[in-house]
Parts: C-alpha cells; sequence; structure tokens
C-alpha cells in the first residue's frame, strides 16, 4: 500500500475510483471484478445458506485516510446506510496528523462451553474435571489435527460453578487457540467430543456444548491521538469528551454511542465475510462495566496539550480461513485490498475503523449535527429522481440545502430554473 490518502476519491467515477484503489493496494483492477453486482454468482450463493431464491447486493465503499501502526490501509466497508464510509474517512483523517491509529490484541482465543446438569456434589465436580485436564485436552485436541499442526488447539481448562434459578451448573470451558479461523466450527467440535466424558467425570448430563461469543479472551485494541487545532479547537475537543461521558455514565446515549462504533465494526465484518452477529454479540457482551451497567464501549480524554485521546477495545472473533472469508470472491477481494495477513491484524483493522467512526460522530454531533450531512445525501436523491444530470446535480443539490427544501416539487421547479439560465 502506497497511500490511503487519496485526494478527490469521492468525487471520481466508479471506475476511476477502483483504478486508484488497485494502484494504491497493489492489486490488479480485474482483482476488483468480484466486488461486481454480478460477480456473486446464484450457484455461489446457494452453496452459502439454504433455500435460496436469490442473491441480495449492498454498496461495497472503500474509506480512506487510515493508517494502522504507521501502515496506510484502504479499507473495505459494505453497509446499506449512507455517511458511514465518509465518516470513517473523516475519523481516520482526523487521527491521521498524529500518527493514525495504534492497535494491539490478545492472542486468537476463543471458548467453548459444556454446561453440566444434575451434578449432586458440584463443587468437587469441578475439581474432578480440572484433574483429567491432561486427557481432555488431549481429547479435544484429536478433534483438529491441522489447527495443532499450526500452532493452534486447547490452551486451557476452565471449569465454574454456576448458580441460576434454584440449580447449580457445572460449566467447563475449553479455551482455544484458532490462529487465523474466526474459530466457532473447531470450538464447537471440540465441546461436543469431550461433553460425555466431562459429564462422566462430573457425574451429571451434559446439555449446552457451544462456544461463548463473550470473547473475552480474543480481544483487539485501537487508540489515537487527535489534534485539537485539527478537530477545531478546544472546545470542540471538550465537547467531545462531554459526549464521551455521557455516553460512559447513561445508557440511552450509551446506545447510540455503540451504534455509531458498530456502524463501522459491522461494515468491515460483513465486507471481509466475517460473522457479524458474532462480532455484535460479542461487543454487547463487553459493553457492561464491572459493576453490571451497560456503558460506553470506548473512551475519550484530553491529553496535556489539549489533543482527544481516544480507545477502543472489543472482543473481536474474525478470522481469515473457513467460512465465507475463504469462498465468497467478494470477501477475498475486500481482505486483499485491505493488505492484512493474519486474523490478529484484520480484528485490529476492524477495531480501529470503528474508533474512527465514533470519532467522526462525536466530532461532527459535537459541530454541525448529523443531519447536514444527511439532508444533502437526501438532497442528491430527489436531484436524481427529478432527472438531472450530472452536471446539474451539483447546482441543484446547493439550492436545495440551501433553501432546506428537500421537496420533489421545489426541485423540479429549481431544475427548471437551472435549465433556463443555461
Ligand atoms: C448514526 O448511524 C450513528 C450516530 O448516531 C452515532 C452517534 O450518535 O454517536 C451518529
Amino acid at each position: 500500500m502506497t497511500s490511503s490518502r487519496i485526494p478527490g476519491f469521492r468525487d471520481l467515477t466508479v471506475e476511476q475510483r477502483r483504478q486508484a484503489v488497485a494502484e494504491q493496494a497493489g492489486l490488479a483492477v480485474a482483482d476488483l471484478a468480484a466486488l461486481d453486482p454480478g460477480g456473486f454468482s446464484l450457484e455461489d450463493a446457494a452453496t452459502m445458506s439454504e433455500n435460496v431464491v436469490g442473491a441480495f447486493s449492498l454498496p461495497v465503499g472503500v474509506a480512506a485516510n487510515l493508517v494502522v501502526n504507521g501502515r496506510d490501509v484502504l479499507v473495505p466497508m459494505v453497509t446499506e446506510e449512507a455517511s458511514v464510509v465518509a465518516a470513517a474517512s473523516n475519523g481516520a483523517r482526523m487521527a491521521r496528523a498524529l500518527g493514525g491509529f495504534r492497535t494491539s490484541s490478545t492472542g486468537p482465543l476463543m471458548q467453548a462451553q459444556v454446561q453440566l446438569v444434575d451434578v449432586v456434589d458440584p463443587l468437587a465436580a469441578r475439581l474432578r474435571i480440572l484433574e483429567a485436564r491432561d486427557e481432555l485436552v488431549a481429547l479435544a485436541d484429536a478433534q483438529d489435527p491441522r489447527l495443532v499442526e499450526v500452532g493452534g488447539g486447547v490452551r486451557d481448562l476452565v471449569v465454574r460453578v454456576v448458580d441460576a434459578d434454584g440449580e447449580r451448573y457445572v460449566v467447563a470451558h475449553l479455551v482455544v487457540d484458532v490462529r487465523d479461523a474466526m474459530g466457532a466450527n473447531a470450538v464447537n467440535t471440540m465441546a461436543e467430543a469431550v461433553a460425555d466424558r466431562v459429564a462422566e467425570i462430573g457425574g451429571g448430563r451434559a446439555v449446552l456444548r457451544i462456544l461463548t461469543n463473550k470473547a473475552d479472551l480474543r480481544l483487539a485494541r485501537a487508540r489515537a491521538v487527535c489534534d485539537v487545532q485539527t478537530l477545531g479547537g478546544r472546545r470542540v475537543v471538550e465537547d467531545m469528551v462531554h459526549a464521551y461521558k455521557l455516553a460512559a455514565a447513561d445508557p440511552y446515549r450509551a446506545a447510540t454511542h455503540n451504534k455509531g462504533i458498530m456502524n463501522g465494526v459491522s461494515a468491515v465484518v460483513l465486507a471481509t465475510g466475517n460473522d457479524t452477529r458474532a462480532v455484535e454479540a460479542g461487543a454487547h457482551s463487553h459493553a457492561i462495566s464491572p459493576e453490571g451497567r451497560y456503558t460506553s464501549l470506548s473512551t475519550f480524554e484530553k491529553d496535556a496539550d489539549d489533543n482527544l485521546v481516544a480507545t477502543l477495545e472489543l472482543p473481536m472473533p474474525v478470522g481469515l480461513v473457513g467460512g465465507a472469508t475463504a469462498t465468497h470472491a467478494g470477501a477475498r477481494a475486500a481482505v486483499a485490498m485491505t493488505g492484512v495477513r493474519s486474523a490478529a491484524e484484520l480484528a485490529e483493522l476492524i477495531t480501529a475503523v470503528g474508533l474512527a467512526q465514533n470519532i467522526a460522530a462525536l466530532r461532527v454531533l459535537a459541530g454541525e449535527g448529523v443531519q447536514r450531512g444527511h439532508m444533502s445525501l437526501h438532497a442528491k436523491n430527489i436531484a436524481v429522481a427529478v432527472g438531472a444530470g450530472p452536471d446539474e446535480v451539483g447546482p441543484l443539490v446547493e439550492r436545495l440545502v440551501a433553501e432546506k427544501a428537500f421537496r420533489h416539487d421545489r426541485a423540479e421547479q429549481v431544475l427548471a430554473q437551472i435549465r433556463g439560465a443555461r
């Protein structure tokens, strides 16, 4: 990747944008053909899901300006929502002046749970199961020799006793290093394979044998410092911190604040063929404070120079091997565009995009509000709907926004005036 800063990117045609993306990402333009609306065949669709009757298209946008750990990255995003890609690019630009995003992550550790019911001595059962650690780990590892071969496999066995509605469940967790996979299949297979033996040792009956989406051992983190002048001055920074503090304290605001983060996160998760619901479920579970309250996923503070310092930590169970990421040609093109080489790198990139999205949202909210941007997009849609040509859309949108008139009848009148004046 040479640079993710492409001046005038948004004003190019789709073809020109592809050219620019291919050039910057070191790809051939043909590599991006998989992103064509027809690039995903009905046969492909039929192998991915059941009862297939079609394939559903959404825009693939590319967020510019992002720098992660000193590397420029162009970010493919799939979303139905206008303004998301522009906001991600804006947030990335705000962080760029002081070096962009710094990221880190834990190892790719997923966990599967085996629930035992009807255990007469749950506390002792817990210890009996832990005593059989080596046997259970070996049994689980034997389910996935390929994973063990590439350096993954079971890392730990944890056993918990969970009191629930008058019951005492013994819950064994297999902690598995899934390397570059999302890992659901690997850990589910392992949980099912060890369940009977766990039940035998624990002296109960195994019911649930499934991964936990509270992937709190598979975290990705991103951090950025945004220059106070780039943001528009001290007052803007202070107001962004006020916006964050409300999200930290008030679940009503936190839900919206976190939704803004997920605008970026889910768009990249989807573009790369990963499981949006798994990442979203992980984020929900991570948004609970130690006191049990729903809160902000990110933090915002001021540094000694009045710059804004933003951080985000999220469970990020995404993979590069297995699943749609490997089989969907569009997802493969999207991953190639990012240049990431490991699931950990992808997880960190997605977290950086979530934070860029969040910074951009708070910057707009601390300033003019979101509606101006939304309304000019709305005006553009109206302009196209009333038949404005490529050179008429710009002046027409300008007039509609200036008049705050977002009606078709007014758009038709103004378009007639523009044409009359030519
Ligand atoms: C809109 O999709 C997302 C925002 O509401 C996020 C936020 O309020 O922080 C703008």
